[in-house]
């Protein structure tokens, strides 16, 4: 009877419910991914838009896929997938759009995140499409009714308090291609002071966290926007030096950042029987340029791949762009993202690190909750 490939797959699906459900062996279930290219795994393959990974060399140095693009916005592996990995995940999150996202495949989590996302609606919308993060929740809400499908209600929502994470890495793209898009604002800047932009931004995202909440999400990690003034791009349009970074976008980011810091703890409090992690990205990073020698690298002001300008930051990474030599020099894959060695450094001091760079407890003590 085993003989046809349905009764297989059967047998298949219902051992692997059962594995992953039935431990309590220190391992993570699912990872719940929300945000914009940084973690982005492939949604926007699936989307009309102008932000899109899926060409060469992205993906170069991806195992997974034997070195073939995927939609992640870098050479290899996302922050996301290395968390994944490291706390015992069996599978990397699937893209919710890819139509493989469907059946016992969504028991390892789910990739919502999208280039050019972002907190606010508007954000984004000069790449004609992206998913912003009120889609992604909606998203999620299907998802959410998938799992009770699988599991059943109760099993369900001990599957998502207890052995997910649900990780939001957003608000870059509400800065750089919202508020800060220069002229015949499609951007917010004209209109808006900065605490008035910053302000609307904590309040959706406050909204946004409680509907993660209501859906039985508990182990939040929220990354802050990094030193976006520090990224190829900005570098190059500003036409600085090697060791320098702009500084409007890095003050802004500074700025949002105090502000998730007191949003996340609000939500501790308030939020009853939840855990909000704040992933310190800015620091993290900033750390990682600053101090590139030291974490092995031989650059953190050129990008590995694209052209223009004096660190390669104009034009994105693609078949006719540049490529370096040697992509763990690199801090930076392309005018806007990190590497998948600079991943790694980040993804490991989020997993183990201390106080300082993931707070109030890091993702391997969030796991084990
Ligand atoms: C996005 O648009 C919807 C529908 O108009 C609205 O309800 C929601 O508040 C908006 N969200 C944000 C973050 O702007
Ligand atoms: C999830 O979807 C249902 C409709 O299927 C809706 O009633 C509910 O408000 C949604 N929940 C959230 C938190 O968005």
């Amino acid at each position: 009877m085993l003989r046809k490939p349905c009764t297989v797959n059967l047998v298949l699906f219902y051992c692997s419910c059962l594995f992953s459900v039935s431990t309590g062996d220190g391992r993570l279930g699912a990872s719940f991914i929300f945000g914009d290219s940084l973690v982005d795994a492939g949604n926007n393959n699936y989307l009309p838009t102008l932000s899109k990974a899926n060409i060469k060399p992205n993906g170069i140095d991806f195992t997974a896929s034997g070195g073939s693009p995927t939609g992640r916005f870098t050479n290899g592996k996302t922050i996301g997938d290395i968390v994944g990995e490291e706390l015992g995940q069996p599978n990397y999150a699937l893209p919710f759009l890819s139509p493989d996202c469907t059946g016992n495949v969504i028991l390892n989590g789910v990739n919502y995140a999208s280039g050019g996302g972002g907190i606010m609606n508007a954000t984004g919308r000069v790449f004609v499409n992206r998913l912003s993060m009120d889609i992604q929740i909606d998203y999620f809400n299907i998802t959410r009714k998938q799992l009770d499908g699988l599991l059943g209600a109760a099993k369900a929502r001990d599957y998502l308090m207890k052995m997910s994470i649900f990780s939001i890495t957003v608000g870059a793209n509400d800065f750089l291609n919202n508020y800060l898009l220069p002229v015949l604002s499609i951007g917010e800047r004209i209109s808006e002071n900065p605490n008035t932009f910053i302000d609307s931004l904590i309040t959706h995202l406050r909204g946004q966290l409680t509907r993660l909440y209501q859906l039985d999400a508990r182990k939040f990690v929220v990354g802050n926007v990094g030193p976006i003034g520090c990224i190829p791009y900005q570098k190059t349009i500003n036409q600085l030096n090697e060791n320098q970074c702009v500084d409007l976008p890095n003050k802004l980011a500074l700025q949002y950042n105090g502000r998730l810091r007191d949003l996340l703890a609000e939500l501790n409090q308030n939020l009853h029987g939840a855990t909000f992690v704040l992933a310190n990205v800015y620091d993290l990073v900033m750390d990682v340029v600053t101090n590139y020698a030291k974490y092995g690298f031989k650059t953190s002001s050129k990008a590995c791949c694209g052209n223009g300008g004096q660190f390669q930051g104009i034009i994105p990474c693609g078949p006719t762009s540049s490529m370096c030599e040697e992509r763990s020099d690199y801090v930076f894959w392309d005018p806007y993202h990190p590497s998948e060695a600079a991943n790694l450094v980040i993804a490991k001091k989020l997993i183990d690190g201390d106080k300082k760079h993931v707070s109030p407890i890091n993702l391997r003590q969030l796991r084990d909750l």
